[in-house]
């Protein structure tokens, strides 16, 4: 009896050593989620509403996404591109996340992207518009509920030849996301009949903006086109106004210009007239829905920031349902994604083959302490994706 019991407890045992590998294969668990996000420095609000709507939806969905329980990493990447590699790193090797979802800073995004195109890991841009990312960098495992820089930019472009300016100059920071959403300014401008007669730019995050007002001033073109967000938003806007050009020269931005930032800007902001995929007045249900839930939560108006991390828990979710809980079903993960249309407080929209936002461009001006909608600059705008192999 013995003899038969200890064999028995044996084979109980080899069979558990065999099933073990078997088991682990199978999604088990918490669902292990890296939020890599901006929580100091300019872009430190956008942090904290990217990461509030994220987890306003994770909360919806009763803390779980295919069925496993959320669990969150966090790290500050400062918005600093020489830092990125390690605190992606950090996430992934020490935290063994299975899913990325950063950042704000297109520079650091990149390196993000680097990354976790060389591990495999599933990673979500809630914000970074670089088009790298889906561009060159594009992969089945990378995603982003946001923009590429060039679409605000493209918009615009294309409404401000619309509204008769000939002449325009540009100003922003000095790196891939005022690069390229000046980029796509310049493309519709032009095409449109306008010329960029100047482009101005300042290293990021520098706000130091007297010597290129005076610039402008100097140059006195019909309008301006800019791109800056978070604190260097509100600063410039005020220093625009303050040197009085705001009487003289019209300026536009692409949207982050004024989202997020109004209740700094002040009067500043009035009237400014932005391209966005977002706005405060949409008025749809599903919106409405959003700003409820946002507001009861946080005691706080949603912004562009907190709807596009409230849309990366929504795609994470998507992608996790299609893949049944397991994060390596990157293909499953993909595909579930490719064919939904995702039902956003923006409005529905789809991803395009390099898995970036197809969806409509706003017109919005600033009206008190909103972002109005005034028109659809673009319906429907899809990234080109250039360079993107997958
Ligand atoms: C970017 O670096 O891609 C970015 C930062 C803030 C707002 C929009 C874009």
């Amino acid at each position: 009896m013995t003899k038969l019991r200890t064999t028995l407890a044996a084979g109980a045992a080899a069979l558990a050593a065999f099933a073990a590998p078997l088991a682990s294969s199978q999604p088990a668990g918490k669902l292990k989620v890296g939020l890599m996000l901006p929580y100091t420095g300019t872009f430190a609000a956008l942090g904290t509403a990217i990461e509030n709507g994220f987890r306003l939806h994770i909360e919806e969905l009763g803390g779980k996404v295919g069925g496993r329980e959320v669990e969150f990493f966090k790290v500050d990447d400062e918005s600093e591109p020489s830092k990125a590699t390690d605190n992606v790193n950090k996430l992934i090797k020490r935290d063994n996340v299975d899913v990325l979802v950063g950042t704000v800073h297109s520079g650091v995004a990149m390196a993000m992207a680097k990354v976790a195109k060389d591990t495999g890991t599933l990673l979500i841009v809630p914000n970074a518009g670089a088009g790298a990312v889906t561009g060159p960098m594009c992969a089945t495992n990378i995603f982003r509920s946001s923009f590429s820089n060039w679409q605000p930019g493209y918009a615009m472009g294309e409404a401000v030849a619309k509204r008769g300016h000939k002449n325009v100059v540009t100003i922003t920071w000095k790196y891939a996301a005022g690069d390229e959403s000046v980029g796509g300014f310049k493309e519709a401008f032009e095409k449109g009949g306008g010329k960029v007669v100047k482009e101005l730019s300042l290293p990021f995050p520098n706000v130091e903006f007297q010597a290129l007002l005076t610039e402008i001033a100097a140059a006195k073109p019909d309008a301006v086109y800019t791109f800056f967000a978070g604190g260097g938003a509100v600063k410039f806007v005020k220093d625009y106004a303050a040197a009085g050009l705001k009487k003289s020269i019209p300026l536009y931005g692409a949207g982050f210009l004024t989202d997020g930032t109004l209740e700094a800007q002040g009067a500043d902001a009035e009237g400014l007239i932005t391209s966005l995929h977002y706005a405060d007045s949409l008025g749809t249900a599903r919106d409405n829905a959003f700003r409820l839930a946002y507001a009861n939560a946080y005691k706080l108006q949603p912004d562009v920031y907190a709807m596009q991390g409230y849309d990366a828990a929504q795609m994470l979710a998507i992608g996790m349902a299609g893949a049944q809980g397991d994060p390596n079903k990157k293909a499953e993960f993909a595909a579930a994604l490719q064919k939904a249309k995702i039902d956003s407080p923006r409005g529905p929209f789809t991803l395009s083959a390099s898995h970036n936002p197809v969806q409509d461009i706003y017109l919005r001006q600033v009206s008190g302490k909103e972002n109005k909608v005034v028109g659809i600059a673009s319906k429907s705008l899809a990234d080109p994706g250039r360079g993107c192999k997958m």
